[in-house]
């Protein structure tokens, strides 16, 4: 009789976050069966290597090596995907939506490229898709968006979104490290992988954006309306201006509504010292939001990991398997919804057309009338200068000249630093930093 009761789950992928989950409901079974009003049963595990669930003690009898040993199982009634990449993982997705299963799900790569449609396939089989394991693991961003915080405009997010990025630049910050030793330290560790771009580039942190401002804000997934940058071409040179100013650089998602227009941005990022965001260091995640009701709000933890991304998981499971006990459905705002009751979705605002504040470090030869050519260049373009620092000579002779703007728009700072850069006494290209002024964040 319980055991007809029981809610019955396939597991898609026993990697590190897979473990955690069949970790946790193990250990608290009783507890999870107490909150959800039913017992929650992992009847099967998808997965090609056996070795971990060996060693996680996992009876062999519920391994399979097939996805549609789960996918096909009509008892199964939540299918947890945690195989990660577009394909199968999509295609199981959808396979088991219009199998009539619930899913959970932390893929944010897929949910940020293909989410408008899973949403939508999810919406017409009347099933939930979970992602609260998608952005930032063990911090429930996606619950204090859709719940915590629905009687709010959300003004802005700034986010440290990407736990190897913030690792690497915590090193470099902390320790003096290039970029290189500070990435190879981070794969040591187990924070990066053997293949960082996805993390170091700015796309991991974007994918999560994506999914924030779908929430936030009603806008479709779209990767491409948000201007990504990585953390790759950053010096400890610039982290140790950046201090001298009063600044620490963080990877920042950055969405911000302002006039009908929503800014989307990833770039590395100059931060106030003052500022708890510039606190955050190591592998740790943090969003700082502003809701019109609430004020200033900021989630901090682990984005990453076995057990807290894990606990994203099981989150969505008992969320899931509540409804299945009442027998609810779209209980997911936004998602749950069509377009049409979604109401016109906020433009996003071309990049080109932001306004902030720039570090600029210009390397130069050292010679008569550098400054005032570079300056007369900015001042062309309507770019104001608020501070200037140059420090000594190498041996080639060369200079970096430091410039902090005032507010400036993007488009005029590029087409500047481009006529600077081509400049006969420029040794190398202009880095830029943006820089969040103080009373904006
Ligand atoms: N690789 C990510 C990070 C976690 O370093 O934060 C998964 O998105």
């Amino acid at each position: 009789m319980e055991n007809e009761k029981a809610i019955q789950i396939g597991l898609i992928g026993l990697g590190t976050v897979g473990s955690g989950v069949a970790t946790i409901l193990k250990a608290k079974e009783k507890s999870l069966e107490a909150l959800v009003g039913r017992r929650l049963v992992l009847k099967k595990i998808a997965e090609l290597n056996p070795e971990r669930a060996r060693a996680l003690g996992i009876p062999e009898e519920i391994l399979t090596a097939r996805a549609e040993d789960i996918l096909e199982d009509p008892e199964i009634q939540i299918v947890i995907e945690l195989i990660g990449g577009k394909e199968p993982a999509k295609t199981f997705i959808r396979q088991a939506l219009l199998a009539g299963k619930h899913v959970v799900t932390a893929n944010k790569a897929l949910l940020a490229e293909a989410g408008n449609e899973l949403f939508l396939t999810a919406r017409e089989q009347d099933r939930h898709i979970g992602f609260e394991a998608s952005v930032c693991g063990g911090i429930p961003i996606i619950l204090a968006l859709r719940q915590g915080l629905v009687a709010n405009e959300i003004e802005s997010i700034f986010g440290i979104m990407n736990g190897t990025s913030n690792f690497i630049l915590s090193r470099m910050t902390e320790e003096g490290q290039p970029y290189q030793q500070a990435l190879e330290e981070a794969q040591k560790l187990g924070y990066a992988e053997a293949d960082p771009t996805l993390d170091v580039e700015g796309h991991d942190t974007a994918h999560k954006l994506a999914i924030l401002m779908h929430l936030a804000y009603g806008l479709p997934m779209d990767l491409s309306v948000i201007h990504t940058e990585g953390i790759t071409r950053i010096t400890p040179l610039d982290l140790a201006f950046a201090r001298e100013f009063g600044y620490r650089v963080k990877l920042l998602a950055i969405c911000r509504k302002e006039n009908g227009l929503v800014e989307a941005r990833v770039h590395p990022t100059m931060i106030p010292v003052s500022h708890m965001l510039s606190n955050v260091s190591g592998a740790y995640n943090a969003l700082f939001i502003h809701g019109d009701a609430v004020g200033d709000i900021l989630l901090y933890g682990l984005g990453a990991g076995m057990m807290p991304t894990g606990s994203a998981v099981v989150s969505d499971l008992v969320d899931i398997g509540r409804n299945i006990n009442l027998g609810i459905t779209r209980r997911i705002p936004r998602s749950s919804v069509s377009p049409e009751e979604r109401g016109a979705p906020l433009a996003v605002k071309p990049f080109e057309e932001i306004e902030t504040h720039y570090y600029c470090r210009i390397s130069a030869l050292d010679r008569p009338g550098v400054l005032s050519k570079v300056s007369g260049i900015l001042g062309e373009h309507g770019i104001s200068i608020a501070s200037v620092i140059q420090k000594g000579r190498d041996q080639e002779g060369a200079v970096p000249i430091v410039m902090m703007t005032h507010g400036a728009q993007e488009k005029a700072l590029q087409e500047a630093i481009g006529r600077i850069d081509q400049l006969p006494f420029i040794t190398d290209r202009t880095m830029v930093i943006r820089v969040e002024d103080p009373s904006l964040i």
